[in-house]
């Protein structure tokens, strides 16, 4: 296989999944406009694998850039992660939401076409299910109205890609992904929240290491055994790992567009992720329990069954490794 253009590949997913395909050798060309990220990640990235890779700041919206990186780089496959992916930011703020992510997607597809890449895998998201009572989820799941701008953006996404391989060569893998945490194992690369998180672990690492006063857990007073969110915590080199099966698999689809849920099959509930963190931490954490956060789903995990037969792939890192893993990254963020 070429080169494979990786777009957000300096992000937390992106950069994780760059480095996963770095070390099984293959050639990476990334792309990233660094909104939602920092440029020494391409140092660290280096530093965790020994293998440079070329680096192109641009904008996926941009499409004369974009279609400048195609026409020097030979491309044979694209992972696609360049997106906004806060949920509560996408409710203020639909319209940025819908060019970066909609439009960015069109741009990447115009560049696709026009130089016959037909491998595509493209980020999407397990809240195209939307407040669903049926975990585990499987991919027959029907896809609802989305409870955000950012996850209708996941389903028009999926859309858009699944209208273009039906009428072309292209072969599209798009990958739900349930509840990604955690950070490489070296703490050089992880999750970079920017301004005061929305996402449960980023929150919790940032109350154990001060920055915030206190962690609230919203709601326990849902139907569930301790009262709390259920969710399907996911380690980000798992879910790195699934995007190179994803990308090796397209070629060799006997159908142009396909779907899976990348999650562990388990669900942990908040308060047994907060616990958990204490823990293997040895700290405890300050927290209380509030009022629910409009939009939550009570309870979601996935069955996972798909990718482990059709990508040969499942998830090998467990929540303990998970916490530990967050902890160690929030720590060396601090030096
Ligand atoms: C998890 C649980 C909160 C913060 C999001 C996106 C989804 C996907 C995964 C990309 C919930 C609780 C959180 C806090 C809390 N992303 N929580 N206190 O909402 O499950 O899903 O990430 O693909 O698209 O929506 O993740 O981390 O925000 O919340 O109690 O300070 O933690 O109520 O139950 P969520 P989250």
């Amino acid at each position: 296989m070429g080169k494979i253009l990786v777009t957000g590949g300096l992000g937390y997913i992106g950069s994780h999944t760059t480095v996963e395909l770095l070390q099984l050798g293959y050639e990476v060309v990334v792309v990233d406009n660094l909104t939602n990220t920092t440029l020494d990640v391409q140092d660290r990235i280096l530093q965790i694998t020994g293998k440079s890779f070329a680096f192109y700041q641009v904008d996926v919206c941009d499409t004369d850039q974009l279609m400048t990186v195609f026409e020097k780089e030979s491309i044979s496959g694209v992972i696609h992660f360049a997106a906004y992916k806060a949920v509560g930011e996408s409710v203020e703020k639909p319209v940025e939401y819908y060019h970066n992510n909609v439009s960015g997607l069109i741009s990447l597809l115009s560049c696709t076409k026009k130089h016959n890449v037909h491998s595509i895998v493209f980020s999407s998201s397990c809240t195209v299910y939307g407040d669903t009572k049926l975990s585990p989820i499987t991919e027959e799941h029907p896809i609802v109205e989305a409870i955000s701008p950012y996850g209708t953006t996941k389903i028009i996404g999926e859309q858009i890609l699944k209208d273009y391989a039906n009428f072309s060569e292209a072969r599209v893998v798009c990958l739900r992904y349930f509840n990604p945490v955690g950070a490489h194992s070296s703490a050089l690369i992880g999750e970079l929240p920017l301004g005061v998180p929305s996402n449960l672990i980023p929150y919790v690492t940032q109350t154990a290491a001060g920055i915030r006063e206190k962690l609230t857990i919203f709601g326990n007073d849902y139907n569930t055994p301790d009262g709390t969110n259920i969710r399907d915590f996911i380690h980000v080199v798992d879910l790195a790992q699934a995007h190179v099966k994803a990308i090796e698999y397209s070629p060799n689809m006997n159908m142009s567009f396909d779907v899976f849920n990348l999650g562990t099959g388990k669900g942990h509930s908040v308060t047994e992720v907060v616990e958990a963190f204490e823990r293997v931490n040895n700290l405890k954490l300050n927290y209380a329990y509030g009022e629910r956060r409009a939009g939550d789903v009570e309870q979601i995990w996935a069955d996972a069954t798909k990718a482990k037969k059709l990508l040969g792939w499942k998830t090998t890192i467990e929540l303990d490794e998970m916490m530990r893993s967050s902890w160690a990254w929030q720590k060396q963020l601090a030096n």
